[in-house]
């Protein structure tokens, strides 16, 4: 049977997915068709250190001369812990090359060009959109240079993050809380300033509704220079502690280039107000709960906004009700 070029990509998406979210290589996926559009090979990438989705595809065919290679990211031009895959698919003699999207990585990018110039024919952009909804969050880290930042924090209805006494756990019921963990999973890292850790004991840990640890655990960072209570609940968790402190930015560039991609914060106020004021926020999962508390533990602290206009106006993901609550996700337009 025939494969379009854009079924060959719908592929090829379907097998990045495969590949795991976490950790600092995209999810890439690569799907090898001969003259007739019959599709001969498929290969994804599996994570940092194995074979790139082309390589895989490649290794699954004993001659790929002619063949055509649908990828959904630019083939990288650069030589990590695995070759260049520019060079992989001009070595192995393919004639032509189709990718969705192009890889904004400084030291990656240039493959199509480098492909070209030996003289193979290179078409971009098919599937472009749904490749770039796909890899949103480690294009939109690629491009900053800095982890993708999603801020989460459970509100009352009237928009409090706690009681007056402080007291927070728990504002949303177990189905919304379940739903977090699970977001947690699917990060790198999660984050909280000192104040949360002082207040609430947090564990910080990704479980699921019977309490058992999910495969992957986020790396928890403290932010702030205060001092963790010894026998704080943060020392018992799998992966140990980190603690930084400083300017955001500085810091978000450090935990970028120690191969960290996306980066879960979880308050509080304080926090949250810094990152969102430093510009520093890619998406909000808000979990709002229908209960008032008044008083002043607001959700976020002051941002320095002092007229309705110079608000920070979101785009909607999403609004999917929980149990009892309501979980809003909305990203910032950059
Ligand atoms: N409902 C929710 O989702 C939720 C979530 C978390 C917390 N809470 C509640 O929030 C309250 C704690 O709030 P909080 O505001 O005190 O805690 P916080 O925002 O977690 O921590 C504030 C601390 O973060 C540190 N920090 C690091 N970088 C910073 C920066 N660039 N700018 C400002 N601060 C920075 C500072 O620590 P140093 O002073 O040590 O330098 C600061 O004092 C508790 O009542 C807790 O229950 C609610």
């Amino acid at each position: 049977m025939t494969t379009t070029y854009d079924d060959a990509m719908r592929r090829a998406l379907e097998l990045a997915a495969r590949g795991p979210r976490v950790g600092g290589n995209p999810q890439v996926g690569c799907v090898l068709l001969d003259d007739a559009g019959t599709v001969v090979a498929e290969g994804w990438h599996k994570g940092a250190g194995t074979p790139h989705a082309e390589a895989d595809a490649l290794s699954k065919v004993s001659d790929a001369r002619g063949l055509t290679a649908v990828v959904t990211l630019e083939p990288c031009n650069h030589t990590g812990r695995t070759g260049p895959c520019a060079q992989a698919l001009i070595v192995a003699g393919v004639s032509r090359v189709v990718y969705a999207t192009a890889d904004p990585t400084p030291t990656a990018s240039g493959g199509a060009q480098t492909i070209r110039d030996a003289g193979i024919d290179v078409i971009e952009g098919v599937l472009g959109h749904e490749a770039r909804a796909f890899q949103h969050r480690w294009l939109t880290a690629a491009r900053l240079g800095r982890p993708y930042v999603t801020a989460k924090w459970a509100a009352s209805l009237d928009g409090r993050a706690a009681a007056a006494d402080g007291t927070s756990q728990w504002i949303t019921g177990p189905e919304a809380r379940t739903y977090i963990h699970q977001l947690r999973a699917d990060n790198d890292l999660i984050a909280v300033g000192t104040g949360t850790v002082l207040a609430d004991n947090p564990s910080l840990t990704a479980r699921d509704a019977d309490g058992a640890l999910l495969p992957h655990q986020p790396q928890p960072v403290v932010l702030g220079s205060r001092a963790i209570p010894a026998g704080a609940a943060l020392f018992t968790h799998p992966r140990g502690v980190v603690t930084e402190s400083g300017d955001l930015s500085d810091i978000l560039e450090r935990l970028f280039a120690q191969g960290h991609r996306s980066l879960f914060i979880e308050g509080g106020p304080t926090l949250m107000a810094a990152f969102i004021a430093a510009d520093l926020v890619d998406e909000y999962v808000v979990c709002v709960a229908p209960l008032l508390l008044g008083g002043p533990r607001v959700a976020v602290d002051d941002l320095g906004i002092g007229t309705l206009g110079d608000g920070r106006r979101l785009l909607l993901q999403s609004a999917e009700i929980f149990g009892p609550d309501v979980v809003i996700t909305a990203r910032e337009e950059h």
